[in-house]
């Protein structure tokens, strides 16, 4: 069953402007929470729930630690609200969480929530199994760590999801909007195929729009979502990812090497991954950087013949290097670090050095290294936006490929991989 998702309002006057399609006071119920604050007495507190609950609020949070006679009070009192008891931790997700439902479930609810500091995504996937095991409760993840658990509560089953109607109300919290046009809150189920990105940080990936686009296209039951994950979280996070039925992951900095310990079979000789593919159990590492940026410049010719200049001998260098290569162009290398640049030189068939003369010059590095451009030269930066390498390269009169176009068509590869 579709969670029921909960608008949070921060200032009550907003309940007069909402727009029709979730007007909370009209045609959509009424969740109440009153939460502990310093400056409250808990004995205020009560005094004024007990009030509020006279306007028989069709759903009402209560926190689970109330006092025992006013939690069996309330809840007998009022049969025709469906009271959700809660758990909050500002802290921290606890290793444990058993113990802490079995506190709650000692009443009788309508349903149950822990809600829990996420500091990590692996806490956020402990809680995400949770709720799946856990048919009554709802699993909600705070802060930024555990954003993306707040997409999948319809996956797992939870009861009751939470979401801010403008500017988040808790870190991490998603907006209505978010929720529903980008990762299709509303179409989401327990079969929902799992996928998402890997690296950290992702706050301004835009890979979930695109995947999830294609998704939706393809009229797909699939969702994408972005993960913060750091490496030493990895050997936690891959039993976790499969025992929720994660199917495939983009990985982005500083994973692309990490994630290779982890891998089963794929481009391991690559040294560098940017694509997994989980089945029955075994993971398959791809890259599709080096595809994914072949293609973009062969939409401007073959590249067969042509001489082609690699700034950077990185993970996304040595994939782009290796393509280039199987497509036929003679390959130069340079490099900050000069041994790193002729080992891969060495590794791919190419040659260390700057050429005098090039058709196509490719920035492999995260900045933009000053060159005497040679105009009418095809420029490229594998960097997702314009920068000041292609800025120059431009007014120096070359032709220049954006590193978004790049983007596209690894994302598209991988989209591949995975249907
Ligand atoms: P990725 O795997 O995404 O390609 P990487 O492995 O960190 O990233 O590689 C970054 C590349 O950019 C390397 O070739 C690095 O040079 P070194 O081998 O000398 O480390 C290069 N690079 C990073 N910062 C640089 C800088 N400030 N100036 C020049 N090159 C730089």
């Amino acid at each position: 069953m579709m969670p029921m998702l909960f608008a949070s309002i921060s200032r009550p006057e907003l309940l007069d402007h909402l727009p029709d399609s979730i007007d909370a006071r009209a045609s959509r119920p009424v969740l109440l929470t009153l939460r502990r604050s310093p400056c409250f007495a808990e004995e205020a507190r009560e005094a004024l729930l007990e009030r509020l609950l006279e306007l028989h609020p069709p759903f009402c949070d209560l926190e689970a630690d109330s006092r025992a006679s006013f939690l069996e009070n309330m809840l007998q009192k009022h049969p025709r609200t469906k009271f959700i008891l809660s758990y909050h931790n500002f802290e921290e997700t606890p290793g444990d969480l058993e113990p802490i439902y079995r506190a709650m479930a000692r009443y009788p609810a309508y349903s149950y929530k822990i809600a829990a500091k996420a500091l990590s995504a692996n806490d956020a996937l402990r809680m995400l199994l949770f709720a799946r095991k856990h048919p009554g409760v709802s699993a909600i993840c705070m802060g930024e760590r555990g954003e993306f658990a707040r997409v999948l509560g319809p996956v797992v089953g939870n009861p009751i999801d939470y979401a801010c109607l403008e500017e988040p109300l808790a870190p991490g919290q998603l907006s209505v909007r978010e929720l529903v046009e980008m990762y299709r809150y509303r179409t989401l189920n327990p079969q929902t195929a799992l996928y998402g990105l890997i690296g950290d940080p992702v706050a301004h990936s835009r890979s979930p729009q695109y995947h999830n686009e294609v998704f939706r296209r393809l009229g797909r039951n699939a969702v994408y979502v972005k993960m913060a994950v750091r490496s030493e979280e990895l050997s936690e996070f891959f039993p976790l990812a499969k025992e929720l039925g994660v199917r495939g992951l983009s990985v982005t900095m500083p994973l692309k090497e990490k994630v290779l310990p982890f891998v089963d079979r794929g481009d391991l000789k690559l040294g560098a991954i940017n694509t997994l593919v989980f089945k029955q159990g075994e993971i398959t590492g791809v890259n599709t950087d080096g595809q994914g940026a072949l293609d973009a410049l062969e939409k401007r010719g073959a590249v067969r013949g042509k001489t082609v200049v690699l700034l950077g001998a990185g993970g996304a260098a040595r994939a782009i290097a290796l393509e280039a290569k199987r497509r036929g162009a003679l390959l130069f290398i340079v490099n900050r670090t000069r041994e790193k640049g002729e080992a891969l030189a060495r590794a791919v068939g190419g040659v260390c050095d700057f050429p005098s003369r090039y058709d196509i010059l490719i920035n492999c590095t995260p900045v933009s290294p000053s060159v005497a451009f040679q105009p009418s030269t095809l420029v490229m930066d594998i960097i997702n936006r314009e920068t000041q390498f292609l800025l120059e390269a431009k007014s120096a009169g070359c032709q220049t490929v954006l590193g978004e176009e790049m983007f596209i068509n690894q994302a598209a590869a991988q989209a591949h991989l995975w249907h």
